[in-house]
């Protein structure tokens, strides 16, 4: 069996070198950390660290580079790795970003248990696998975590933080100050629940959403503006609590004043939708109206939307909270 590397206090390493990966990586460097970036295709490293200096110098000549190093400083901290056990070596923290497939993560796991000492975090990008199941007979459960990223994590800062049954409350306290300290707004779920909290939210919106489109009330074009031109506004600074409080002469007042609205309203939803069918047709066919669905008007969709985001993120950060 493999012995345990050491886990002095100093890196990070980041397993996987896609989408994710790679954000997580400028992440980590924009707060001044050293990063050793794994793949299991060589060829995804390499074209990571050509990747992340376009971007990071991108970043800096229009002013959005995170943290107080400059870019070229913070891409000195980024290193490739062709070996597992090497870019663990020293790490106080693991994020792994590999494809969300059960089996995958597992077998990656089960190789990190053996190569890691009881210090180093063991966390995982999952955006719905349950830690029960990730982290299942680990002999370093207790400091196992989920660490949720919202795609892109560069510009939305959300991480949610999900325990297995036996993680250490330490190991959520250090994940939680290690987000804090590289500018994400982490929570923390206080038990696992299938969604997570954040696509538990989205998936009432879409089924919503799509109800009332099938069922003819509204175009789906109209549908997205009552989120991007009315909700979206306000849940970009408050969330749905919050509203509730300050709608009304505070909380107690709103549930006194809406409750039973709210409860009729609630009797009415529908069944869980298909998501197929002649209503999936109507609103694809409206979506490539305004975003025609080939890789080239997608990605310029995309590149748009992140700007968008970077710049709200930036707004927040200079308004009080
Ligand atoms: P991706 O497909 O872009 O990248 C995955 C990378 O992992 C690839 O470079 C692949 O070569 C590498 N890989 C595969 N097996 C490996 C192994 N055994 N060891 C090391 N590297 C390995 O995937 P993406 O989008 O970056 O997603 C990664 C994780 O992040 C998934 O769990 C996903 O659910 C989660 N996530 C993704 C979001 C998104 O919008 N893409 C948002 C939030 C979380």
């Amino acid at each position: 069996m493999a012995s345990p590397v050491s886990s002095a206090p100093g890196g990070v390493a980041v397993v996987g070198s896609g989408l994710i990966g790679r954000s997580w990586a400028m992440l980590f460097a924009s707060a001044g950390f050293r990063v050793k970036l794994f793949d299991i295709e060589p060829r995804q490293v390499t074209d990571a660290l050509v990747s992340l200096r376009k971007e990071m110098k991108m970043l800096e000549m229009s002013g959005y580079l995170k943290g107080e190093l400059g870019a070229e400083e913070q891409l000195s901290l980024i290193s490739g790795c062709s070996d597992l056990r090497e870019a663990v070596e020293g790490a106080l923290h693991v994020q792994e970003c590999v494809p969300e497939n059960l089996e995958m993560k597992r077998k990656l796991f089960a190789q990190l248990d053996k190569i890691t000492d009881d210090h180093v975090v063991l966390s995982s990008s999952s955006s719905c696998l349950l830690p029960s199941k990730l982290f299942a007979g680990l002999a370093h459960v207790k400091q196992c975590l989920v660490a949720h990223p919202v795609n892109p994590p560069y510009y939305v800062p959300l991480v949610e933080l999900v325990p297995h049954p036996e993680t250490a409350p330490a190991t959520v306290d250090r994940t939680y100050a290690l987000m804090r300290r590289v500018g994400q707004s982490p929570v923390r779920l206080l038990r696992e629940v299938d969604g997570f909290a954040l696509n538990r939210l989205q998936y009432a919106v879409i089924a919503e959403a799509w109800r009332l489109v099938e069922e003819g009330v509204v175009s789906p074009g109209d549908l997205d503006l009552v989120m991007s031109d009315g909700l979206g506004l306000r849940y970009a600074f408050i969330g749905p609590l919050e509203t509730m409080h300050l709608n009304a002469e505070g909380m107690l007042s709103y549930c006194d004043r809406y409750s039973e609205g709210m409860k009729r309203v609630l009797k009415t939803f529908g069944p869980i939708p298909e998501f197929s069918g002649a209503t999936a047709e109507k609103v694809h066919q409206a979506m490539c109206v305004k975003v025609p669905d080939d890789a080239e008007h997608l990605a310029a969709r995309r590149a748009w939307r992140d700007g968008c985001l970077m710049r709200l993120a930036q707004l927040k950060h200079q308004l009080p909270q």
